[in-house]
């Protein structure tokens, strides 16, 4: 499996496991985690707020047995900050972050942490403040990298002008391409892609119609459900496999650090794996023919 490094040395597989699918379920979860550390994958995205902390302490346990392997990077998110009647509310002060990132290296049964992400944010939020913690952090040697996940470009912008983040986790595929239009400057940045929502929830996958159906029946962003169809269908006269595509797709940009691929079965991960190899045989032409096939989406809002 191929590497990409953050600008720490970090070294992410470019596949990575998103756990936040993986259910509560131990001995399920820990098969996939298995099997994907079978299939070479040795990057794991899980978050606080995943099944409210369980989602860290199962990948924690599933994990434990690898800790004397340092291939092995954990990375997780911090950022909503759940009460005790189980809402959550925004908080990016330095105090959360600060005490969160104890209770995460707790449920995941480690003394360090390897990439510790905000979860989301606006322009609005305590940006100096917020970055200051995380640089807190690196300073004692809590955590090894930061990042953020956005897809707001505002914010996107502001950290790589104003932090040293190595990566951004957004959503991206063949369909939601509107990262595309921050690809350069994140790639100018050093900074890596983590892009999440690869096969847009089975859209991109064998499934695709089911996955239509039961996921986008109200369609998507400029998209009808109608238009989605549509547009899958004619993707699939360039090439059949989806997945491949997308991951193809997602392969051909610059500042890719990882492919961030959910799935709730050992089948799924066994499959997008296959794809992820199938993905090499996808000639550049037919990536552009099928890039040319689907909308050019852009942001619209949170720009200034
Ligand atoms: N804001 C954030 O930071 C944020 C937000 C969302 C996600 N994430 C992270 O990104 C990861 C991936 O995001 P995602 O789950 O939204 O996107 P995804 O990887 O595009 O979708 C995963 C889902 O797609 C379906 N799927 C996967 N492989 C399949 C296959 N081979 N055949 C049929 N269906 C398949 C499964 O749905 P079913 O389970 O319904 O079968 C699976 O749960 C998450 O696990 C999480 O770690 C981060």
């Amino acid at each position: 499996m191929q590497k990409n490094i953050l600008k720490s040395g970090i070294e992410l597989s470019e596949i990575g496991l998103g756990c936040m699918s993986l259910g509560t379920a131990y001995d399920h979860a820990e098969s996939i985690i298995e099997r994907a550390i079978e299939h070479g994958i040795t990057y794991f995205d899980t978050a606080d707020i995943y099944d409210k902390g369980v989602n860290e302490e199962i990948v924690g346990k599933a994990l434990k047995k690898y800790q004397n392997r340092d291939d092995i990077v954990v990375g997780t998110k911090v950022g909503n900050h759940l009460q005790q009647d189980g809402s959550t509310f925004w908080d990016p002060s330095k105090k959360h972050i600060k005490s969160s990132v104890k209770k995460s290296l707790h449920r995941l049964g480690l003394d360090e942490l390897q990439l510790y992400q905000l979860h989301g944010g606006t322009i609005d939020d305590p940006l100096d403040e917020t970055i200051s913690a995380f640089e807190e952090l690196k300073q004692e040697g809590i955590v090894q990298a930061y990042g953020i996940s956005s897809i707001r470009p505002n914010v996107i912008r502001y950290y790589l002008e104003h932090s040293d983040i190595e990566t951004l986790m957004s959503q991206f595929n063949l369909i939601d391409n509107r990262p595309e239009a921050l690809v350069d400057e994140i790639h100018a940045h050093n900074v890596k892609i983590l892009a999440r929502g690869p096969v847009f929830k089975g859209l991109l996958t064998a499934n695709s119609n089911q996955a239509l159906d039961n996921k986008f029946a109200d369609g998507i962003f400029d998209y009808s459900y109608q238009e989605l169809g549509e547009t899958i269908a004619s993707v699939k006269e360039v090439e059949n496999n989806l997945t491949a595509l997308t991951f193809n797709y997602l392969q051909s940009q610059n500042a890719l650090g990882s492919i961030i691929v959910g799935a709730s079965s050992v089948e799924q991960l066994d499959e997008n794996i296959e794809n992820y190899k199938a993905a090499k045989a996808i000639g550049v032409d037919q990536l552009k023919a099928a890039r040319e096939r689907v909308k050019d989406l852009n942001y619209t809002q949170h720009l200034q």
